[in-house]
């Protein structure tokens, strides 16, 4: 399977201005999951909802294995699970009721939707809570629910939009599980801010900057791009205030003896400093940092 964005872009008019969210995007997925990062108005809903074909691109196309979605049509549709960033579920509903619903709306059969109905809730590990009301879920399960509506046609391309966000990180991880598990042989699509949703299971990780795509590469390729330049060092209060002004700082932990810091820097930014092995929290920082920091 084969997802080609050739060209797209999406530009919103407004009454006196123009807002160009996504500028002449040219992507390729094949199956496995991609990670999106890229920080808030960067484009990241906006390529979903094209992909997810409920928005269409200002100029562009997108091709499955080679024929224009346009032309495809609900044949395309049916091949697509979208879970949008904000969801309004039918809160006197419960689990299983809900998913019915969505079945049918989806057009799926009666038997068809029973059998489905039922995976999906074991799949997304809500079972015992079938009858209860998703007013009544917690954060976490309503994540969950909301990634079972998107199953049920069972997709070949699922589109997740800050799917953690949230998410206790108990819930997180299994959330990361679940789209692991199913990823095998579907195009899985997720955008986050939380980098370590996607560090271990995204195939590549793609960082949209302002409508436009900076990079795509496999999390290993992107981390050792930035293998030289991520640092640790302890230092006291009045020396962290004075590197902070200058410096693209990471976590910054308070211990005995005194502050743990992680700078991202070209250069030894301390004669204390050492050199420590990336994570994508620092690559993050690294992309979306810069206007703050010395690089
Ligand atoms: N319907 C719309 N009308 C006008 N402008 C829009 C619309 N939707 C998005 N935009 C603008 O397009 C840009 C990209 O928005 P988008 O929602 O795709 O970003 P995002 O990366 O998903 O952000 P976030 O991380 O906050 O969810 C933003 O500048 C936003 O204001
Ligand atoms: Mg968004």
């Amino acid at each position: 399977m084969n997802l080609t964005i050739d060209g797209v872009s999406k530009v919103f008019k407004e009454r006196h201005s123009e807002k160009k969210a996504l500028d002449k995007l040219n992507l390729e997925f094949s199956t496995g999951v991609y990670g999106i990062l890229g920080a808030n108005g960067s484009g990241k809903t906006t390529l979903m909802r094209i992909i997810a074909s409920v928005m269409k691109p200002t100029e562009g196309t997108i091709y499955l294995n080679g024929r224009d979605i346009a032309s495809l049509n609900h044949e395309y549709r049916a091949l697509i699970g979208y879970l949008p960033q904000h969801v309004g579920l039918y809160k006197n509903f419960s689990a299983e009721k809900l998913l019915h619903y969505i079945a049918a709306l989806k057009g799926l059969s009666k038997v068809d939707a029973k059998e489905k109905v039922d995976e999906t809730l074991e799949l997304v590990g809500l079972s015992r809570e079938r009858k209860q009301k998703v007013g009544k879920f917690s954060g976490g399960m309503k994540r969950r629910i909301g990634i079972a509506q998107a199953l049920l046609n069972d997709p070949k391309i699922l589109i997740v939009d800050e799917p953690t966000a949230g998410l206790d990180p108990k819930e997180r991880i299994r959330f990361r599980n679940l789209l692991s598990k199913i990823s095998a042989n579907r195009i899985v699509l997720l955008s986050t801010h939380i980098v370590s949703d996607i560090e271990f299971i995204a195939k590549e990780v793609l960082i949209l900057k302002e409508g436009k795509l900076i990079k795509k590469e496999s999390p290993n390729h992107l981390l050792s791009g930035i293998s030289q330049k991520v640092w640790s060092l302890t230092v006291e209060e009045e020396e962290l205030e004075k590197l902070q002004a200058g410096n693209r700082i990471g976590n910054i932990s308070r211990i005995q003896e005194g502050f743990q810091l992680r700078i991202i820097s070209e250069d030894k930014p301390h004669p204390d400093a050492v050199r420590v092995e990336p994570n994508l929290e620092d690559l993050y920082l690294y992309y979306f940092d810069e206007e703050e920091g010395t690089g």
